[in-house]
């Protein structure tokens, strides 16, 4: 067999005498696309930061075509043409393109001031080359999200990178901005670049890598072919165990016919949303169905009071509420987790057990005092249920890994115990294995009389929770269907795409 392009042996690192990598073998082949899985804090992130310089091994060596080399820091990945698009974005929002594709390095003229012009030049084309319409002079603030990931791999491609590092790439992308990805990720390969993909979206894997590589716990269990090996066992091996009945759908019994916990009539807010009406019974899970950019979103932050009001009417429990900021909503009963959570759930330098206590800490006082022992008892719930990996509850959360991050942020909400629970994309960014208990919890939440509204992108999943989805688009609802009457994915992908 040909000589691997990258190859890592017996990789193990340990945080405070935790092992979070066990021995680990990993290896990339010129212009492949190797796809590394696992559950949340699995290990796939702390592996690439090692690849990368970010942290070193404690054991192991890292071989670059056939030859040892040592990689201790970022500059020395950069040397080995490694380059690693974060989780997180590295760009400076402020700065256009151009400057964030050079910046440290921008080419000087000869009396050493930055050359403007050259770096708008190279960077025209770079982005010709990926095809992508953006001006080197746009400001990143002004771009969505899709274009900072573009700019990131423009950077990456004029430093020459051989292999490229994504990181969960398409957790904040739309579909279309999904496909655009993908076509430059073609046009990598083609290149001869290399790429190591981390996704916990199982469809995108076996669209795109040629071979998987499956991390549980700091171990390797196993590196296949993606065309030898089927959906199931990979998510057999992730989670370690059978999981056979991940998204399936059960019947559940709530009654319509008393007065809704929430009813919303010809809402507007704003250019996004315009005549959005619907019903939410206790105990019922509302699925809202829509592409990006239908005014889903849109419709949640006005009825959570983030966005102003134009019109219509919001009743809860039958009482009309006027909704003027997130803290009437939350007095009427009203919970939302936002879709970019990592951004505004989390006190990162806090630890575990402060985060999820923090919404409740008047509930949880004894005179002046804070009950430490119910504190403890209520984050050791959540840690329990939500299979939140972490050391203890008093572990910092920027330590945690990106999905467990995630977990937190839904444990803080739920601790609340509100009424109506509002979810925008509630399992981006987790494993399989939480999926599914996040979708359990969902339902124990129904089945406990809250009322539920749950916007996804996964069909799949909206499949699976919902008793009754809502199509949203163009900033109305154009569309109900009882989930019996749901045969198929495809009849909501049509209902969605308005045919
Ligand atoms: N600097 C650190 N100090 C202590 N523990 C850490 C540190 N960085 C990572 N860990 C721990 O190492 C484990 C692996 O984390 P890692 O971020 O590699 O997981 P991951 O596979 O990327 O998960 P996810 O899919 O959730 O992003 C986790 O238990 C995490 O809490
Ligand atoms: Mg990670």
């Amino acid at each position: 067999m040909q000589q691997p392009l990258l190859s890592m042996e017996g990789i193990s690192k340990s945080f405070n005498g935790i092992k979070v990598l066990d021995s680990v073998n990993f290896s990339l082949h010129k212009g492949e696309v190797h796809a590394l899985m696992g559950g949340n804090g699995a290990g796939k992130s702390t592996l690439m930061k090692i690849l990368t310089g970010v942290y070193t091994a404690d054991e192991g060596e890292i071989f670059i075509e056939g030859k040892k080399v040592s990689i201790n820091n970022t500059e020395d990945a950069k040397r080995n043409y490694i380059s690693m698009i974060f989780q997180e974005f590295s760009l400076v929002p402020t700065l256009t393109v151009a400057q964030n594709i050079f910046l440290t390095r921008e080419p000087k003229n000869s009396i050493g001031f930055l050359n403007e012009k050259l770096c708008n030049e190279k960077t025209k084309e770079l982005l010709k080359e990926l095809e992508v319409d953006v001006e080197p002079t746009d400001v990143i603030a002004n771009l969505g999200v899709g274009y900072w990931q573009m700019t990131e791999i423009a950077k990456a491609l004029s430093q020459n990178t051989k292999i490229l590092i994504m990181d969960e790439p398409t957790s904040s992308l739309t579909k279309k901005e999904t496909e655009v990805l993908f076509d430059i990720i073609h046009k990598l390969k083609e290149k001869g670049i290399s790429i190591i993909y981390i996704s916990h979206r199982m469809d995108e894997i076996f669209q795109i890598c040629d071979r998987i590589t499956v991390l549980r716990d700091g171990k390797k269990i196993t590196t296949e072919n993606c065309d030898e090996i089927s959906m199931e066992t990979v998510i057999q091996h992730i989670v370690g165990a059978d999981l056979d009945k991940a998204f399936e759908w059960k019947e559940r019994v709530y009654s319509t016919e008393g007065t809704p916990v929430l009813e919303v009539k010809n809402l507007a807010s704003g250019t996004k949303v315009k005549n959005i009406s619907f019903r939410l019974y206790p105990g019922e899970i509302l699925g809202v169905a829509g592409l990006m950019g239908s005014g889903r979103s849109e419709m949640v932050r006005a009825i959570f009071g983030i966005d102003p009001i134009d019109g219509g009417e919001i009743f809860v429990k039958g009482k009309k509420c006027t909704i003027k900021d997130p803290v009437d909503a939350i007095n009427v009963g009203i919970a939302l987790i936002p879709e970019d959570r990592r951004m505004q759930g989390l006190i990162l330098q806090h630890s575990v057990k402060e985060n999820i206590i923090l919404p409740i800490l008047s509930k949880i006082k004894r005179g002046i005092f804070l009950d430490n022992r119910k504190a403890n008892d209520i984050a050791e719930t959540f840690v329990k249920t939500l299979n939140i990996k972490t050391d203890d509850i008093f572990k910092t959360v920027r330590l945690l890994s990106g999905g467990n991050q995630q977990k937190i942020v839904l444990a803080k909400w739920l601790a609340n115990n509100p009424d109506i629970l509002v979810l925008d994309e509630p399992t981006i960014g987790v494993d399989i294995g939480a999926k599914t208990e996040i979708m359990d919890i969902i339902r124990k939440l129904a089945d406990s009389g809250k009322a539920v509204l749950v916007i996804s992108s996964e069909l799949q999943e909206l499949l699976a929770v919902s008793d009754r989805i809502i199509v949203v688009h163009g900033g109305e609802v154009v569309k109900e269907l009882k989930r019996k009457e749901i045969h198929s994915e495809e009849v909501l992908q049509h209902a969605i795409q308005g045919h």
